[in-house]
C-alpha cells in the first residue's frame, strides 16, 4: 500500500495531534459535522475539537477527520457513527499515543437512539415505547412503522 498519503499529513499537518481522546479518521467527505451532531458536540461546552474536511486520503477520494480531546467514545456512540461513516477508524489516543484501533461496524438495529420522523409511530406517542430501527442496506427502518429514513439520520439523533 503506498504511504503517500502519510508523506503529505508529515508535510503539511492540518491539524495538531491530541493528548488524550479519540480521532475518528476515514469519516467520509462532508460527514464531519454530522458526526459532531451524533456525538452532541457544539462547542458550547467548550469541549475541544479539531475538525479537517475533504482533506486527501490514500483509503477514500477525500476524507474528513474529527478528534475530540479528553473523551473516549462509548460503544453506542461508535455504532450510530457507523451509519454515516461506515470506513471510520476510532483511535483512541493516551499520552499522544495511539492505544487501540478499530473499524467501526454497522448494528444489526439500534434501540433508543433515533426518534421515528413518522408522527403517528407508536414510537413517538405518548406511550413508554423505545424507538426501534433496523439497519438496511441503504438506510434505517422503524421497526413499529416501517418508515425508511436514508438521508438526514443524524437529525434524528434523540439526546
Ligand atoms: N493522531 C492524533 N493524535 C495523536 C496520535 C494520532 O491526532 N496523539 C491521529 C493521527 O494524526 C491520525 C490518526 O490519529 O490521523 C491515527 O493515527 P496513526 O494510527 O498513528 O496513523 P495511521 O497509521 O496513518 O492510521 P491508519 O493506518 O488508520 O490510517
Ligand atoms: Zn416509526
Amino acid at each position: 500500500m503506498s504511504n503517500s498519503g502519510d508523506d503529505r499529513s508529515e508535510h503539511e499537518l492540518r491539524v495538531s495531534k491530541i493528548h488524550n481522546g479519540t480521532v475518528i479518521d476515514h469519516i467520509n467527505g462532508g460527514q464531519a459535522l454530522n458526526v459532531l451532531a451524533i456525538l452532541g458536540i457544539d462547542g458550547s461546552q467548550g469541549e475541544e475539537i479539531s475538525v479537517g474536511m475533504n482533506v486527501p486520503s490514500d483509503r477514500l477520494a477525500r476524507k474528513d477527520i474529527v478528534k475530540v480531546e479528553g473523551r473516549e467514545l462509548s460503544q453506542d456512540e461508535v455504532d450510530v457513527l457507523s451509519l454515516i461513516a461506515p470506513d471510520a477508524t476510532i483511535n483512541i489516543v493516551r499520552e499522544y499515543d495511539v492505544v487501540e484501533k478499530h473499524r467501526v461496524e454497522r448494528p444489526e438495529v439500534v434501540v433508543g437512539v433515533l426518534s421515528c420522523p413518522n408522527d403517528g409511530c407508536i414510537s413517538t406517542g405518548d406511550e413508554p415505547v423505545d424507538s426501534r430501527f433496523e439497519v438496511v442496506d441503504d438506510g434505517v427502518r422503524c421497526s413499529y412503522c416501517g418508515t425508511i429514513v436514508r438521508e438526514g439520520i443524524a437529525s434524528l439523533i434523540e439526546h
